[in-house]
């Protein structure tokens, strides 16, 4: 492919609703030019990071590469809009994505202890009860359903409602403003709607919740946020409104994602499904495994703080640079069969939460979230199978499939 038309597909979301396509153009580069400098039409330019290695020694660099001016791909055009709706602010929300130490730690330890596994052990019995009542509805739907949108992505809504400590009548509401938040250029995600008035749509949302746990202060992370101090001071409106959106973002479609994508997985590697139905304790190995396969999280961006020699090429103070989460994950050199689905792989030090200071927050509960929903689904359905073409978003930041036609049976 020539450079222009590589480049241009790289930064196109279309290319990501095709997967195949997907990950041989990232295969390519990481063939033939791992350190990539790109400069997309309509995009400032920006280097491709797609090797593991790679990946891994800029993100343990928090000091050199930084997150806060630019976190993620959007075009020139939208980057305007964004500081037109924002005063001039190049940022929608400020959380931990858009942060540097020494704020980013301060900002961290806020939720830190809810996000543990010993925390995380005390919402089993309601991510099970959740998980169950998942496998209800598919039931309850027939012998066949949309798996992505009838089933998966209503389960991580709901256990991070939980762990917010939102009413469930919200949901529908949630629901809705999650979808168009990451729509990206997806035309049958977005329905006309867009990020920004999705993130005014969720500010909105939890002005209100905030205001209300600082009246009535609750057991939960809404209440921690709402009512927090950063040096001795209340939090900033801007700075716990954007903590809000940040996690009930980054905790929905990321594992809604990440089971359809291991539903369909393992409809494609039955040998995995019957190993899993036979000995489910593999399934805390498989929920890695699913997390590398799907990499529904496809990059963050980081900006070099000083000049840095990377494979014989300099990139300069004030770049920016893409990792590809998905493309590290595929690295030949990283994973033996990188492209097969193997449930239980060891090791499996993947990229799917990201590394370092600004790996997720969220991956405990991820894992105990799609543990706890293939227990459930594979104890219960006998048979699953394909019912249809598969379709992805089309999104180069965070997605899975987008439409998964399933036919089952089972009780
Ligand atoms: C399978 C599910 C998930 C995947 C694949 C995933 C993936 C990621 C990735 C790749 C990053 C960026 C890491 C980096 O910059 O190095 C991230 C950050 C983050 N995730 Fe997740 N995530 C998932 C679930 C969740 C959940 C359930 C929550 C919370 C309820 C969450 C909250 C966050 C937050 C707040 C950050 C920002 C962390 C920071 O910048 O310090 N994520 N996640």
């Amino acid at each position: 492919m020539l450079d222009i038309a590589l480049d241009n597909a790289l930064a196109d979301h279309k290319t990501y609703g095709n997967i195949d396509l997907q990950h041989r153009l990232f295969a390519q580069l990481r063939r033939d030019d791992p350190v990539h400098w790109t400069q997309p039409d309509g995009y400032r330019p920006f280097w491709i990071i797609s090797k593991y290695a790679d990946i891994i020694e800029i993100e343990r660099q928090a000091d050199r590469f930084i997150n806060a001016p630019r976190t993620k791909l959007l075009s020139i055009e939208f980057e305007s809009k964004v500081r037109e709706a924002m005063n001039g602010r190049p940022m929608l929300v400020r959380a931990l994505p858009q942060m540097d130490n020494p704020d980013h730690a301060k900002y961290q330890k806020l939720t830190h202890a809810w996000f543990q596994p010993r925390h995380i052990r005390t919402l089993s019995e309601r991510m099970t009860a959740l998980a169950k009542e998942s496998v209800d509805r598919l039931f309850a739907m027939g012998d066949r359903c949309d798996f992505y949108g009838e089933i998966a992505i209503y389960y991580p809504l709901r256990v991070l409602m939980t762990i917010l400590g939102l009413p469930q009548e919200d949901e529908a509401r949630l629901l809705k403003i999650t979808q168009a938040y990451f729509g990206g250029g997806d035309p049958d995600m977005q329905k006309g709607s867009d990020l920004i008035d999705a993130t005014i749509a969720y500010v909105d949302y939890f002005k209100d919740v905030a205001k209300e746990r600082r009246q009535h202060p609750k057991d939960d992370v809404a209440t921690v946020i709402a009512t927090s101090e950063i040096d001795g001071r209340p939090i900033e409106d801007f700075e716990a409104y954007s903590y809000y959106v940040a996690l009930a973002s980054a905790g929905h479609d990321t594992t809604s994602a990440t089971i359809a994508g291991g539903v369909l997985a393992l409809i494609e590697n039955p040998d995995a499904m019957a190993r899993l139905r036979r000995e489910p304790n593999l399934l805390t190995d498989a929920a890695e495994e699913m997390v590398r396969f799907v990499s529904p999280v496809k990059h963050f961006f980081r900006t070099a703080a000083v000049d840095y020699e990377m494979r014989g090429k300099t990139i300069r103070a004030g770049d920016s640079i893409l990792l590809s989460y998905p493309s590290g994950n595929r690295d030949e050199e990283a994973f033996d069969r990188p492209f097969a689905f193997i449930p239980d792989r060891s090791p499996n030090r993947h990229l799917g939460y990201g590394f370092g200071i600004h790996a997720c927050i969220g991956r405990h509960l991820a894992k105990a979230e799609i543990v706890a929903f293939f227990r459930e689904l594979l104890s219960r359905v006998d048979r699953i199978e394909l019912a249809g073409k598969p379709a992805w978003t089309e999104t180069s930041f965070l997605g899975g499939l987008k439409r998964l036609p399933v036919s089952y049976s089972g009780r």
